[in-house]
């Protein structure tokens, strides 16, 4: 487990997901991305729309349209604006714009190539589409190979809120082309560690000791460490997600991290800290919160802590209010999905390796808010 031949880059591997007649495989590998055998499963239709973005567009889609010719009449591509400010109501609607302009029946397959942002609009698009269209995540960042590709959670973002409108909607196929991720910035590649690491203290601690001792390697773009950290990622996440896909308990504990983070993402301003930085200082926070609730000690607490560093994240939390952040944590955290009645769940360690969600008194919370951002 510890080395780095754990996985072969070369050599595809599938990760599946088991939710009944909404199964679906998880590809890995290498090459994957030209090989038009990589498609040959998919479900036959007159079209396709690539959805992708002003960035990864001009890289990738040219090949993902040649690999898919011969398979589908028509295959056009919408591009939309890049970035999380983006992942709103109207851009949502270039995507309808485009399927509606070219006449798409309903058996259209929608193909997200690109990071979270594009998946999670590409597939509520194809949730809401004539009510519900096919569609192929075919994801280029790590954060999406590792997290938001799999599992079905679709959604945009509302200015009060993140993630707040959207719908569970499964893809049948998602692709994890490892090439993809060489031209992806090194803040970029930080951004997705943050969703690998948090796979550790909630599920997995062999895991947490394999990042440590790779690390280095994962940040240098190593295929191998990363084959690997994508594809035992897939599994807990389909593990999970195979037991509670739309999130009535356990699938609560892969947003370990999320709820101190989605409020660093919504107070400062959707782009201004990527997803995985929040997720990143979000998880120390948690981290500390666990601490005081008695579910980890404090050599927890730094292992942690010095893991986040290592993977080049941010360790402090961002100060949202200068008068009263902790007051704004909790006004934000109150917004959260996981709230019931206007009380926070936190989703906390207890012990290494396990997850629970449990509410925490304010001034504790406040405390650890106050600690971690000063
Ligand atoms: P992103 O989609 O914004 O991509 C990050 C940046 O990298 C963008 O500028 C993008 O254009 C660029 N990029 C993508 N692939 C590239 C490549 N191969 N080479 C060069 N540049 C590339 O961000 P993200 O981190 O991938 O995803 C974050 C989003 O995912 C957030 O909106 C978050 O809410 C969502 N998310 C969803 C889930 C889920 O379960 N659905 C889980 C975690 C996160
Ligand atoms: N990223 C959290 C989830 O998919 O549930």
């Amino acid at each position: 487990m510890h080395a780095l031949s754990a996985t072969s880059a070369a050599a595809p591997q599938t990760v599946s997901i088991s939710l009944g007649d909404r199964s679906y495989p998880i590809v890995i590998g290498t090459q994957l991305l030209d090989n038009p055998a990589t498609w040959a499963d998919l479900p036959r239709a007159a079209a396709a729309l690539i959805v992708t973005n002003t960035t990864v567009g001009p890289l990738y889609a040219q090949r993902l349209q040649a690999a898919l010719q011969g398979r589908y009449a028509a295959i056009h591509t919408v591009v939309l604006p890049d970035g999380e400010a983006f992942k709103t109501w109207e851009t949502l609607n270039l995507i309808f714009d485009a399927l509606l302009g070219h006449g798409c029946d309903r058996k259209t397959v929608l193909f997200a190539l690109g990071g979270g942002v594009v998946g999670d609009m590409t597939g509520f698009a194809a949730a809401s589409y004539m009510r519900g269209v096919p569609f192929v995540q075919v994801p280029t960042t790590l954060l999406a190979q590792v997290d938001s590709s799999v599992g079905g959670k679709t959604a945009i973002n509302h200015p009060l809120g993140k993630n707040m409108v959207g719908a569970f909607y499964q893809p049948c196929k998602v692709v994890c082309d490892l090439d993809t991720l060489a031209t992806l910035p090194a803040r970029e590649l930080s951004a997705g560690l943050a969703e690998v690491i948090k796979y550790g203290p909630i599920a997995d601690m062999a895991l947490l000791d394999w990042l440590e001792a790779n690390i280095d390697a994962l940040r240098a773009g190593d295929p191998a460490a990363l084959g690997y950290a994508v594809k035992r990622s897939c599994e807990i996440k389909a593990h999970v997600v195979g037991q509670d896909e739309r999130e009535s308990g356990l699938r609560a504990i892969l947003n370990f991290g999320h709820t101190f983070g989605h409020a660093i993402e919504a107070g400062m301003g959707y782009g201004a800290w990527l997803h995985g930085e929040g997720v990143g200082s979000g998880m120390v926070m948690a981290a500390h919160l666990s601490q005081r609730l008695g579910g980890v000690d404090m050599p927890f607490v730094a292992r942690l802590t010095r893991l986040v560093q290592q993977a080049g994240l941010p360790t402090r939390g961002a100060v949202l209010d200068a008068t009263d952040n902790a007051g704004r944590y909790l006004q934000l955290m109150r917004v959260d999905k996981k709230s019931e009645a206007g009380e926070i769940k936190f989703v906390l360690i207890q012990p290494p390796g396990n997850a629970v969600m449990r509410g925490a008194p304010d001034a504790l919370v406040r405390e650890v808010v106050d600690y971690c951002c000063a």
